[in-house]
């Protein structure tokens, strides 16, 4: 085998609860994250050094996405040789369908699929928390990234485990024109003194297993989302404007800026999006949850 092709999936944050900021300067999480239907797909191939190249897919702008030994899916990669303690190197193609800096771990999505795929290519049998622990090393969000589905994230995120969910769920994500840095988010978080939300969200976790949109709607919360407000007060108009087309409830993805819309069903998520289309958001785009985590598509 010459190369292959592994696929990750963005995640959004159903809840996104922030304490206060720890001693490395990352915050305690409890999150419920879910992988949605909007994909990169990671293609790797033996070469004698490493490269990166990045290819939009749809409308995503990738002009801020490093192509030097910076970019986090070269970075895996080079994690994964030192691991094993072996020389190779690889060229690495990205086909970006997540938006860049969306809140929605694109990165993170490919940091985990260059992972999955040169542990392939070279035939590695890294075991599963060997992997998690390389990918929580790489990023907070990466080990979700290969676990997928929908998840508990403790720690700072980096800590995961499934919980059930009755899946089904449908979402028409809102990406923003220019991005947010979630560092810049967090510190602001911080500015405006917020606080201490450490509960493990027990109405959310219900609402996932019985499978009720209404419930669902009734207990997403994200604490990042009046500081992403603050730094960013335009993004209003989005989450105003998904609303007035119908959405059961709105949602910051992550640390912003895109939202997510709660819909319910794929018919309506259709008709959601159209109405978010016609108020001027053109790249609004519809996608179901859970979906897996990073997997192989293609052996070529
Ligand atoms: O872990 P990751 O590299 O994705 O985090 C990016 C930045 O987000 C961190 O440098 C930190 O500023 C912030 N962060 C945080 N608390 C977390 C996760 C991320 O403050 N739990």
């Amino acid at each position: 085998m010459s190369s292959l092709t592994v696929r990750a999936a963005a995640k959004i944050n159903l809840r996104l609860g922030v304490g206060p900021v720890r001693e490395d300067g990352y915050h305690p999480l409890i999150t419920v994250y879910q992988a949605v239907g909007v994909y990169d797909d990671v293609t790797v191939t033996a070469s004698p050094t490493w490269d990166v190249a990045v290819e939009p897919v749809g409308a995503v702008d990738v002009s801020a996405v490093p192509l030097d030994e910076t970019n986090i899916a070269v970075r895996a990669g080079r994690l994964l040789v030192t691991h094993h303690g072996i020389d190779a190197a690889a060229s690495i193609w990205v086909a970006k369908g997540i938006p860049v800096a969306g809140g929605m771990a694109g990165g993170s999505a490919d940091a985990a699929a260059t992972l999955v795929a040169l542990d392939r290519l070279w035939e590695l049998h890294t075991p599963d928390d060997e992997l998690l622990s390389l990918a929580a090393q790489l990023g907070s969000d990466v080990p979700f990234a290969l676990l997928g589905g929908t998840a508990l994230g403790t720690g700072r995120g980096e800590l995961v485990e499934p919980v059930p969910d009755a899946g089904g769920w449908w979402w028409v994500a809102v990406p923003s024109a220019t991005g947010l840095s979630t560092a810049a988010v967090y510190q602001e978080h911080d500015r405006l003194g917020l606080g201490d939300r450490q509960l493990v969200p027990q109405g959310l976790l219900d609402a996932l297993a019985a499978g009720s949109v209404e419930e669902l709607g009734a207990t997403l919360a994200n604490d990042l989302e009046r500081p992403a407000l603050s730094l960013r007060p335009d993004l209003a108009a989005p989450h105003d404007a998904g609303l007035a087309a119908g959405a059961v409830a709105m949602l910051l993805s992550g640390s912003g800026p895109t939202w997510l819309a709660l819909c319910r069903d794929h018919e309506h998520a259709h008709w959601v999006r159209e109405g978010l289309v016609d108020a001027g958001f053109a790249d609004a785009v519809a996608a179901p949850g859970p979906v897996a985590g990073a997997h192989v598509v293609e052996y070529a």
